[in-house]
């Protein structure tokens, strides 16, 4: 499973996503995001990341909305396909999704499922995040801004963003600073080893 995982969870995207253009441009981004943001992670790990890269936006698909939190409904697709329970999970609470689920009234339903670990969640989120509705990078901040300027005052991802808007830009800074300093710090490694 582990050696084709990626392979799966591109192919399944494509065949979902592909149809939504601009949506599905937006994923193969995020896809390529993560595998820079998966920078020290053992590679079992990155696998998985990526897997859930190409998945976090499936539950957009027409076919399989069913509550209309794409995260959930992307989840319920991933674990009927048989991923495991670690990319199911990250497709679950991919960027903030908790507070979108309790504004449509379905914080319980997602509680119900695992959360993951928060290593994967942060670096997954941060791809998100970063990553503009056409594919392009973005500052996490300019993309908030994006969200709340695409929905109107009363719609869930709205209401969701304003309230979950400042901790994201905070851990997806976070996230990046973090792993910026550890890639300096192989860098430096590298250049006293070469002197
Ligand atoms: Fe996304």
């Amino acid at each position: 499973m582990e050696r084709i995982l990626v392979y799966r969870a591109r192919q399944l995207s494509q065949a979902h996503l592909s149809p939504l253009g601009r949506r599905w441009r937006h994923v193969q981004a995020v896809a390529g995001r993560s595998i820079e943001l998966s920078t020290g992670l053992p590679m079992a790990q990155r696998r998985l990341l990526v897997a859930a890269a190409w998945l976090h936006d499936i539950g957009y698909s027409s076919d399989l909305v069913r509550t209309g939190l794409h995260s959930l409904d992307g989840a319920v697709f991933c674990r009927a396909q048989g991923f495991p329970d670690t990319v199911v999970s990250l497709v679950a609470y991919h960027s903030g999704a908790e507070v979108e689920a309790d504004e449509r009234g379905l914080l319980g339903g997602l509680r119900a499922w695992e959360t993951p670990p928060t290593e994967l969640l942060d670096r997954l989120t941060a791809a998100d995040f970063t990553t503009g509705p056409d594919g392009r990078s973005v500052t996490v901040r300019d993309r908030v801004s994006e969200i709340l300027s695409r929905y109107g005052p009363d719609h869930p991802v709205y209401r969701a963003v304003c309230r979950s808007g400042p901790l994201l830009i905070t851990r997806v800074e976070q996230t990046q600073n973090t792993l910026l300093r550890r890639e300096r710090a192989i860098v430096a490694g590298f250049t006293r080893r070469a002197s």
